[in-house]
């Protein structure tokens, strides 16, 4: 609304992301990477509150992400820039719930949301290609999770190939208490340490089949970089295996650690014995396209 009518504020799900793989295929010109990775939105989740019209605002509950650079207010920026509106206003509050730099998404996820539900609200009508095209300019995650759900995701991440959905399945998510950075992350990466998408098409032919997740096939390129150099999480992931989970695999730059499991019971006893240790895990699940794309109107 641009006649300064508030209109009813709503509320908005930016979904965190897992990758289920990640391979890193090489290095490009441009200094990024290539990558093929099978992305899964899960249902741990930020809150938008977004009301447009009005005053322009931002306020997030996270005192150091309540800046003029958040990719929640750049996003409404750039939307505004590429519909040539410097009139169009929105008052947005951000709840954190998905930990900031963990490989999540949840930075990425909160811009896509702000980009589906302004697009949206401002009655803009830009197309999904528009707002993809507009999100790459937020980060590599970000054009996926403008559609969500499970998906295929190659060049540095602003090739998107949406996939019918993956097995359902319940997770045991653990954010270590570091500090991992995504660019010396890569940067630490030797072509030795370059994949192929042999576990990636692996997976994927599983999901286009309908058929459970080879859960053997569930890999990370960059997990054994982060593991090695920050020993903690490496304790943290021995540990879950100790206690049990069948799998613990890094999602994107890390440190975020996940085991899947298809059933609650077991999930819910290795969360409970992870607290135990004081780990900070969160018991969560894969999260649908439909389901993304439906919290967002
Ligand atoms: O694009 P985004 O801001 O998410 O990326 C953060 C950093 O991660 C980049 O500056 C780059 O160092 C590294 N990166 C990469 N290759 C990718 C994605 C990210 O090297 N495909």
């Amino acid at each position: 609304m641009s006649d300064g009518t508030v209109a009813t504020p709503i509320f908005a799900a930016a979904y965190a992301k897992i990758n289920l793989t990640l391979a890193v295929l090489g290095r490009r010109d441009d200094g990024y990477h290539r990558l093929a990775s099978v992305m899964q939105t899960i249902s741990l989740c930020d809150t938008l509150r977004i009301a447009v019209g009005g005053a322009d605002r931002f306020d997030c509950d996270v005192a150091a992400l309540a800046q003029p650079d958040n990719l929640v207010v750049r996003a409404a920026s750039l939307l505004r820039a590429e519909v040539a509106r410097p009139d169009l206003a929105a008052e947005i509050e951000l709840h954190k719930e998905v930990p900031a730099q963990g490989g999540l998404g949840g930075g990425s996820s909160d811009a896509a949301t702000a980009l589906v539900t302004l697009n949206a609200r401002w009655r803009l009508g830009l197309s999904l290609a528009r707002l993809e095209a507009l999100a790459a300019r937020l980060g590599s995650d970000t054009p996926y999770l403008i559609h969500g759900g499970t998906a295929r995701i190659e060049g540095r991440g602003e090739i998107v190939e949406p996939l019918p959905d993956a097995e359902p399945l319940w997770l045991a998510l653990v954010k270590p208490l570091v500090d991992v950075s995504t660019p010396a992350v890569f940067g630490a990466l030797t072509p030795a340490d370059y994949g192929d998408a042999a576990d990636t098409e692996a997976v994927i032919a599983a999901i286009r089949a309908e058929n459970p997740l080879p859960f053997e096939r569930l890999t990370n390129t960059l997990e054994r970089g982060v593991l090695r150099a920050y020993p903690e999480v490496a304790d943290i992931k021995k540990s879950l295996l100790d206690l049990g989970a069948p799998l613990v695999v890094m999602s994107g730059s890390g440190p975020s650690l996940f085991a899947p499991f298809r059933s609650l019971r077991e999930a819910a006893s290795l969360v409970e014995r992870a607290r135990g240790r004081h780990l900070n895990v969160w018991l969560c699940h894969s999260v649908t396209r439909a389901q993304v794309q439906a919290a967002r109107e």
